[in-house]
């Protein structure tokens, strides 16, 4: 059995001193709450990194909500019922509102985390200016490219931010990968990652455990356990568990040798 299998069927590391009050946290696990929640959310990650209790993590990876000024319902075929569901979509703060939320998890992801990678959506380069070490894209080669703020944009921004140097670095800051495929229609979720793409990400940037506040469907949690890497996420909706858990059960770590992957 190669190591990185028997780390990931092993997942129970403690992380946290005798002494202490607080609870473990154990890795490759999504806790289902808001990720600023403070008795589990990053505020709770924070004190533990900050007393030492845990080490920072290597590499924050995620995707927040892009404010994209909607709120209603989208329709997506239940792969298992072939029936529409309904599914409410709410992202529509003031701007001043959305900026207050992006500084409030920026600033703790800062200080439980030393390297950041976060998409960012076109529109929002605005807030992230102050904040970026560099910027990467995502060329979707199979969009067709339609409007300007939605899911259906031809490239996606990304930023790096936190402590990149010459040897810890981004060797491409430009990832070609289809959007669409069978097995993401699958999924519930209206805006899933291909694993690829996170899978190329997460090798190039070399982490050794990785964070992810915004889990949506979990591509986070499936990359890394394709690539035997610890990781650890929040997602505040807990209809999308069916997702996280499907994604993560078909990841298999020799997934990273075949060129395509759901
Ligand atoms: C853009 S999606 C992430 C998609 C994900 N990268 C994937 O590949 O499936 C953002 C996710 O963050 C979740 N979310 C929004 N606000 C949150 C919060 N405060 N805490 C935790 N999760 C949150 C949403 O429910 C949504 O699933």
């Amino acid at each position: 059995m190669s190591s990185s299998l028997e780390k990931w069927l092993h997942p129970k590391q403690q992380l946290i001193s005798e002494q202490s009050s607080f609870k473990e946290i154990i890795w490759n696990t999504v806790q289902y709450c808001d990720c600023m929640d403070a008795e589990r959310g990053l505020p709770y990650l924070r004190r533990l990194v900050s007393t030492k209790q845990i080490p920072p993590f290597d590499l924050v990876l995620t995707d927040p909500p892009f404010n994209l000024n909607y709120e209603g319902y989208t329709d997506k075929m239940d792969y298992h019922t072939h029936k529409l569901v309904k599914h409410l979509y709410q992202d529509n703060l003031s701007e001043e509102k959305y900026l207050n939320w992006i500084n409030s998890w920026f600033h703790e992801l800062q200080q439980i985390s030393i390297r950041q990678i976060i998409f960012i959506g076109r529109q929002n380069i605005k807030y992230w200016t102050d904040k970026l070490k560099d910027i990467g894209v995502w060329i979707k080669r199979d969009s067709q490219g339609m409007g300007s703020t939605f899911w259906f944009v031809k490239h996606e921004f990304f930023i790096t931010a936190g402590k990149w140097s010459n040897k810890v670095r981004l060797p491409m800051s430009i990832y070609e990968c289809n959007l669409y495929s069978n097995k993401l229609s699958e999924l519930k979720h209206t805006c899933p990652r291909p694993l690829q793409l996170y899978i190329d990400i997460l090798r190039d940037s070399k982490a050794k455990s990785v964070l992810d506040p915004f889990l949506g469907s979990g591509t986070t949690a499936a990359a890394s356990k394709v690539l035997g890497i610890n990781w650890y996420g929040y997602e505040k909706e807990l209809k999308y568990k069916s997702d996280i858990d499907y994604r993560i059960n078909r990841a298999k770590p020799e997934l990273k040798l075949k060129q395509k992957v759901l």
